[in-house]
């Protein structure tokens, strides 16, 4: 059982093993304890300062990063792009080396550009964890969608995820497709022939275009919004259409004789991939998501900030 993670960043779930995932999951149970706790917090990063370096706007991860490295007594500095000197035409290295230069061990980085967080690896000693690297990986929310799928089902071997929707476009695609392999779950994507990629058989997932069908396989569906703003030319017809053939909706839901998890990881777009009535539903986890990524982030930190010899 590892005790250490094999990776000094974390830039994918391309660069996690088996071990690492369950050595995260299980770090992550004890978090989880803490942050239900009275007294919410623990004093293991006392003495490390964390920057988390948002090029590209965020809800969810942002405040999950920031609240995660206060939980565990960080120092925590905040830098958006859109009120930094970025606009005044500065280089992400030349950014990044400035803020290093104030003593900080660990970066947290959304980046609209993919292979941004390998890049800066390359340069600096800091620890890397990519929050979102453009249609890339977003690891963290892979693992804490897969952290709330063991929570629900236990296992992972003979479970069939589908990922509904804008496949093409989504980094959460990719690293929850890794991650779960990884564990042993069997995964489908499920989407307009448009939205789905030309290599995605080489990743050993299997495409179902029938809505219908992808429920009635899947034991876990994941709903993706349409990313229309990583798209410059029409992908599909409408929303409307969109929602007509590939929406979730309760009718759909009603037609499958079995309870499956539904999950999202936001932002929602209600009324085209999912419906209010299935988001907010008993089904759906989609809330579970989010106060899992806490825990889930914490242990990141923790056993990132561990392989430095800096915990409390
Ligand atoms: N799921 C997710 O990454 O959401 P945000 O873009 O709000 O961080």
């Amino acid at each position: 059982m590892a005790v250490q993670l094999s990776t000094k960043h974390l830039l994918g779930i391309k660069s996690l093993t088996k071990e690492d995932i369950e050595l995260i999951f299980r770090t992550a149970d004890n978090f989880k304890d803490v942050i239900n706790r009275p007294i919410k917090k623990v004093p293991s990063l006392r003495d490390v300062t964390i920057a988390n370096l948002f090029f590209e706007n965020s809800t969810r991860t942002r405040i999950s990063f920031e609240l995660a490295e206060k939980r565990l007594s960080a120092d925590v500095v905040n830098f958006s792009a859109s009120s930094s000197s970025v606009k005044k035409g500065e280089t992400l290295l030349d950014t990044v080396n400035n803020i290093l230069s104030m003593k900080i061990d660990m970066i947290v980085m959304r980046h609209p550009a993919p292979g941004a967080p390998v890049f800066l690896s390359r340069h600096i000693d800091a620890n890397i964890i990519n929050a979102g690297d453009g249609t890339h990986e977003h690891p963290t929310q892979a693992l804490l969608d897969a952290y709330s799928i063991r929570e629900q089902l236990g296992v992972f071997e003979n479970k069939n995820v589908v990922i509904f929707g804008d496949i093409l476009h989504s980094r959460v695609a990719l690293s929850n497709i890794l991650c779960l392999q990884k564990l042993g779950a069997k995964v489908k994507v499920c989407g307009p022939p448009t939205l789905i990629p030309k290599y995605i058989n080489q990743l050993g997932v299997g495409v179902e275009y029938n809505v219908q069908k992808a429920l009635e396989w899947c034991d876990v569906a994941n709903i993706l919004r349409i990313q229309l703003e990583r798209q410059d030319i029409k992908f599909i017809p409408s929303l409307r259409e969109y929602s007509l053939y590939y929406g979730i909706n309760r009718k759909l839901l009603d037609k499958i004789d079995k309870d499956i998890v539904i999950m999202h990881p936001g932002p929602i777009n209600r009324g085209v991939e999912i419906t209010s009535d299935v988001a907010d539903s008993k089904q759906s986890i989609i809330l579970q998501q989010v106060e899992n990524g806490v825990a889930i982030r914490m242990a990141i930190l923790y056993l990132l900030a561990a392989r430095r010899g800096k915990i409390q």
